[in-house]
């Protein structure tokens, strides 16, 4: 029997991964304002994404969910959040045209601030600081008065979620996410490679799909004219979700409306911890992580605790075991959940299990390993007769170098080049294209 849930019934958990804030004054001033700021989202929205959580739950849609590993505030510009949305917009129509398969879209982007670390600590030269936790902790340069910990930082977090969130609802509703459009999605910087020339065949058959429906008078249903698109981040920083937890007029229900969909890391999921015990109590679809530690009779218990109704719209399994330990680490999970009768969306991180540091020094991901990790995950879900259902990237629309291999070759050399990432390598536009043409051709074989 789980005792009563409240807004702040976490703050009696044991917690990891949180800031030292030296003045617990400032902190709870700058959580009251938020508290009384207005929520990013709305809790119908919540819920209709839960609606179509269900549906990829049930094998009729996938889920594409990617953005940043962290946002900056000094990476912030309307440019960068429509280059992501577009490869976004890019990778679900291949997806959904190769694969006649509906996409729901799901950014890491409009409040992705909040890193947790393996180490509470970084040492350059001899010098030991706090390590740097996202921007909405403390700063990433490598000085002591930078890494303190500064609540003022959670205040343009908000606002500049608000401005991110307002601009993709803008592309998503506004004639930008028109499928007649979709030529336009293509990135200037890719065109003239091997994947731009793929999905500039696969956008003038999209054109001529769409003239036959013009001929027909049906090209101009809402659906082809605009897309729905939902925001996602991990629930880290809990004083800060606290502070956006509201109860929903319609319905009673309390939800977190800093995002649509919230997740839970993989170095906080612990059962007895104070962000399950956050998590379970909204009633936003949620995400978990799942990593190579975790053990089927814990994984049960988990979806005990954050899905009682086992509600197929409830919950994403994120599985980020690494390349090579998908096949031997999957299979019981998912026979555990089998023979429980639990409705679980399944989805692949291809990214956090295959983080490496290069000869030169840079955190990457090789790009075959990702590949690799996402066939296996495929692979292991046909064996037990169960669905995968879904991608979680870290990806973005700028030209960036910070995974290593794809069509068009990024060498260790090459790394340094324009290597921007805050924290985890992202896959560029290419990279991710080059993702997603293959997922379709694995989705289309599996749906046949
Ligand atoms: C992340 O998604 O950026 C992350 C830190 O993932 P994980 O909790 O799986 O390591
Ligand atoms: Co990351």
């Amino acid at each position: 029997m789980q005792h009563a849930w409240t807004p702040d019934s976490w703050r009696s958990k044991p917690i990891q991964q949180q800031p030292q804030y030296p003045d617990a004054d400032h902190l709870a001033q700058v959580e009251r304002t938020l508290a009384g700021f207005p929520p990013l989202v709305f809790a119908g929205e919540a819920r209709e994404l839960r609606r179509q959580f269900a549906e990829v739950t049930q094998g009729r849609a996938f889920l594409l969910q990617g953005g940043d590993c962290a946002e900056s505030f000094a990476e912030f510009s309307a440019a960068k959040i429509r280059d992501t949305f577009k490869v976004l917009l890019q990778m679900a129509i291949v997806m959904t045209f190769a694969a006649g398969c509906p996409v729901v879209k799901v950014g890491r982007m409009a409040g992705q601030f909040a890193k947790p670390r393996s180490a509470n600590d970084e040492t350059i030269d001899g010098v030991t600081l706090p390590a740097y936790r996202g921007d909405i902790v403390n700063g990433i340069s490598f000085d002591a008065a930078s890494r303190v910990p500064d609540p003022e930082r959670l205040l343009q977090a908000y606002h500049q979620s608000t401005a991110s969130l307002n601009l993709l609802r803008a592309f998503a509703q506004g004639g930008f996410a028109d499928l007649h459009q979709v030529h336009k999605w293509n990135l200037d910087f890719i065109a003239n490679s091997a994947l731009s020339e793929k999905y500039s065949q696969l956008a003038d058959r999209i054109d001529e799909t769409l003239a036959f429906m013009r001929a027909c008078g049906m090209d101009s249903a809402a659906q082809v004219r605009e897309t729905s698109f939902f925001t996602a981040h991990e629930a880290l920083l809990l004083n800060y979700e606290q502070a956006f937890v509201r109860q929903d007029s319609l319905t009673g229900g309390w939800y977190d409306c800093s995002a649509h969909m919230l997740w839970i890391g993989d170095r906080t999921r612990q059962l007895d911890g104070a962000h399950v015990e956050f998590l379970r109590g909204v009633g936003n679809p949620i995400g978990v992580k799942v990593g190579p530690s975790m053990d089927s009779e814990e994984l049960i218990r988990l979806i005990d605790i954050l899905n009682p109704d086992n509600d197929p719209g409830r919950l994403n399994l994120i599985v980020r075991m690494g390349a090579n330990k998908v096949e031997a680490g999957l299979p019981r999970l998912i026979q555990a959940v089998q023979r429980e009768g639990r409705n679980v969306l399944w989805s692949s991180d291809p990214m956090h299990g295959n983080t490496i540091k290069a000869s030169t020094g840079y955190k990457t991901r090789e790009f075959e390993q990702i590949l690799a990790e996402v066939k296996q995950f495929f692979a292991v879900h046909q064996a037990e007769g169960s669905y995968a259902g879904g991608i979680h990237i870290e990806m973005t629309g700028q030209n960036v170098t910070e995974c290593t291999g794809g069509a068009r070759p990024i060498t260790e050399d090459n790394l340094s080049d324009r290597y921007h990432t805050h924290c985890d390598p992202r896959m560029n536009a290419d990279q991710s294209l080059e993702l997603a043409f293959m997922i379709a051709e694995t989705l289309k074989q599996v749906r046949r």
